[in-house]
């Protein structure tokens, strides 16, 4: 699919004056947000920060490593693993509006040395071979539709005996999605693919998988809890993906929950390492 419907679904202006005033509604400006406090709108993927960690807690990440983020939006995940674990992160995104806001919000809390963002695709990634210590992908895969390609690129920019780990939405069973999703506005801009494809892409670049864990039954639960926040509280908090999904964030999340519910598409982690 062309890069530019994928990054033309995501696009949005005036994301840093939106990101500013809901900081301001909790009480917090640039010269006193943290890291935590950016989590609700810069983890675009489901369950949030607790979904990162318990993904990225998986990869054994240390200090000393240099980290690739693959599809790392506004860099919310980057950030947390450099606090986190300590190591440094690259990040690359097609959304050039995602990149640009993500620098900005890496000055603020202070990161800007340790977390590198810029604008690119996966499928061609502008790095050296054997560049990354290790290497993740969080809610990227449904827009990728050659995952081979994909794979075979991280592999090359892995050092031997690294990890890469993936937390995707997967096709987990029969039935057809209503549009739009959070990741695509047309069924075109979406490339849902079961873990099976996702193994065989993994294996044929050379990685072997490690581990698998379906998130079906977490992702239901953060909805639930999501919903009852957001009807208790009589809208959204000033600090959401809402910001970044516009005024059809309620379909996108409705649309995708009716499939997580009906069993066609679960988020499923999967770690992998490159042959050492
Ligand atoms: C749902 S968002 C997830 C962002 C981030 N990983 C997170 O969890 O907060 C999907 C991201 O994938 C990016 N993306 C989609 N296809 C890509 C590609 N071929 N290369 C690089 N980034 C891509 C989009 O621009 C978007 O920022």
């Amino acid at each position: 699919m062309p890069d530019k419907d994928v990054a033309a679904h995501y696009a949005s202006d005036g994301l840093i004056t939106a990101i500013r005033d809901g900081l301001g509604k909790l009480g917090k400006t640039p010269a006193t947000v943290t890291v935590d406090d950016l989590a609700p709108v810069d983890e675009f993927h489901i369950g949030g920060r607790q979904a990162s960690e318990a993904f990225l807690d998986q990869l054994t990440l240390t200090p000393s490593q240099r980290v690739l983020d693959i599809g790392c939006g506004l860099g919310g995940t980057a950030r947390f693993a450099t606090e986190r674990y300590g190591c440094s992160v690259t990040g690359i995104d097609l959304t050039g509006a995602f990149v640009d806001t993500g620098k900005v919000l890496c000055d603020w809390v202070g990161l800007g040395d340790r977390v590198s963002l810029q604008q690119g695709s996966a499928l061609d990634m502008p790095f050296e071979s054997d560049a990354f210590d290790a290497a993740y992908m969080l809610h990227v895969g449904m827009n990728i539709a050659d995952k081979r390609q994909l794979c075979a690129d991280v592999y090359r920019v892995l050092r031997p005996g690294a990890c890469f780990g993936i937390y995707d939405l997967m096709r987990t069973g029969a039935g057809e999605l209503r549009y739009p999703v959070p990741w695509a506005s047309v069924p075109e801009t979406s490339a849902l693919a079961a873990p099976d494809e996702y193994q065989e892409a993994l294996e044929s670049a050379g990685f072997t998988l490690t581990a698998e864990r379906d998130r079906r039954d977490v992702a239901l639960e953060f909805f639930a809890n999501l919903r009852a926040r957001t009807m208790g509280a009589g809208g959204p908090a000033p600090l959401g993906l809402h910001v970044l999904m516009g005024d059809t964030t309620p379909l996108k999340i409705a649309n995708m929950v009716a499939g997580i519910s009906s069993g066609t598409l679960a988020p499923v982690e999967l770690v992998t390492r490159k042959a050492g």
